[in-house]
């Protein structure tokens, strides 16, 4: 199985990308960092730590990272994902998941070294701990298999701004520092918009146990005005098809550009900029999904799910 290290800021798709990388054989994961992001870093630590509960891997170490973005103002999603950041009836963490001592980008660095070029990171929250991973160690890329991250809009519109995508938005300049130096595949809203399951699947999910109802919660995230804002048909459920793209490489169609992210001026922040007509002198530096088989995603997603909630 392929190693991999999330970072993630808990969140209900993060609840559902976590559900499906512990479920799958193909993929090992070795640890959870955590980072602010739909909520307070503290929210989003406890949120990972009662997920570890639930699916009964406190076996998976975790560590806590950043509280701030690098120089903007912290701007949480409560309002999408619920008070706290997330939707559910979750467990109070126990001292079996305790974050270790060492902070997020330490423990990334310490992972991919560990590792030493067989790592995947899978970035599923604002990039603030990828980017200090870096600053701690600029071979960070070499060190790793893949960092995936989901994040951006590149030809589609934002889901916070005209042009800026959550995550991205959420610290600009850690964005462009991460595309800039890291050598991402970015999996952005050009994919990530379509990454639902139908409503009748999802009515069809038992509801008697707590992880039952919380799995509901989390497939629901959006509410009826976010849904006609989005022009989405169900919740978008973006972070879980990232680790699909893990799970089952066939599932992305990616495209190499010189890519950037604006840091600027209110318009442009965080917005992910692509060279699509080669009108820069720039070389690639990373690729973007921009086509998915989001039946295979679907059949993995809803498989795992399944399997869950029977054992
Ligand atoms: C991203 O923003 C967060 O709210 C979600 O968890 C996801 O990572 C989507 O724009
Ligand atoms: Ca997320």
């Amino acid at each position: 199985p392929r190693p991999l290290l999330i970072d993630t800021d808990p969140g209900c798709d993060d609840a559902l990308a976590l559900l499906l990388a512990l479920e799958r054989d193909e993929l090992d994961v070795v640890g959870l960092s955590t980072v602010h992001g739909n909520a307070s870093l503290a929210d989003t630590t406890r949120n990972a730590r009662s997920l570890l509960e639930c699916f009964d891997r406190t076996d998976v170490p975790l560590a806590k990272g950043a509280t701030l973005p690098l120089t903007a103002e912290l701007e949480t999603a409560e309002h999408i994902h619920g008070a706290g950041g997330i939707r559910g009836e979750l467990p109070e963490p126990t001292s079996a998941t305790e974050p270790l001592e060492r902070h997020s980008a330490q423990f990334i660095v310490e992972k991919a070294r560990e590792y030493d070029g067989e790592l995947t990171l899978a970035a599923i929250g604002p990039l603030t701990n990828v980017a200090l991973a870096l600053a701690i160690e600029p071979d960070l890329p070499d060190l790793l298999d893949e960092l995936i991250v989901m994040g951006g809009a590149a030809f589609v519109p934002g889901n916070v701004t005209p042009l800026a995508e959550a995550n991205f938005r959420s610290d600009p300049e850690a964005a462009a520092r991460v595309v800039r130096d890291a050598q991402p595949t970015i999996v952005g809203l050009d994919v990530t918009n379509g990454a639902n399951v139908p409503g009748e699947w999802i009515d069809s999910l038992p509801e008697s146990t707590a992880l039952g109802r919380s799995v509901v919660e989390w497939f629901t995230y959006y509410s009826g005005d976010q849904l006609e804002q989005y022009e989405y048909e169900t919740t978008a459920i973006h972070d879980a098809l990232a680790i699909a793209g893990l799970v089952d490489e066939s599932v992305l169609e990616t495209e190499r550009y010189h890519m950037q992210v604006g840091t600027d001026s209110d318009l442009d922040r965080g917005a992910l900029v692509c060279d699509a007509t080669d009108v820069t002198d720039g070389e690639p530096n990373g690729s973007v999904a921009l086509e998915a088989d989001f039946e295979r995603y679907r059949e993995l997603l809803t498989g795992a799910v399944e399997r869950t909630l029977e054992t």
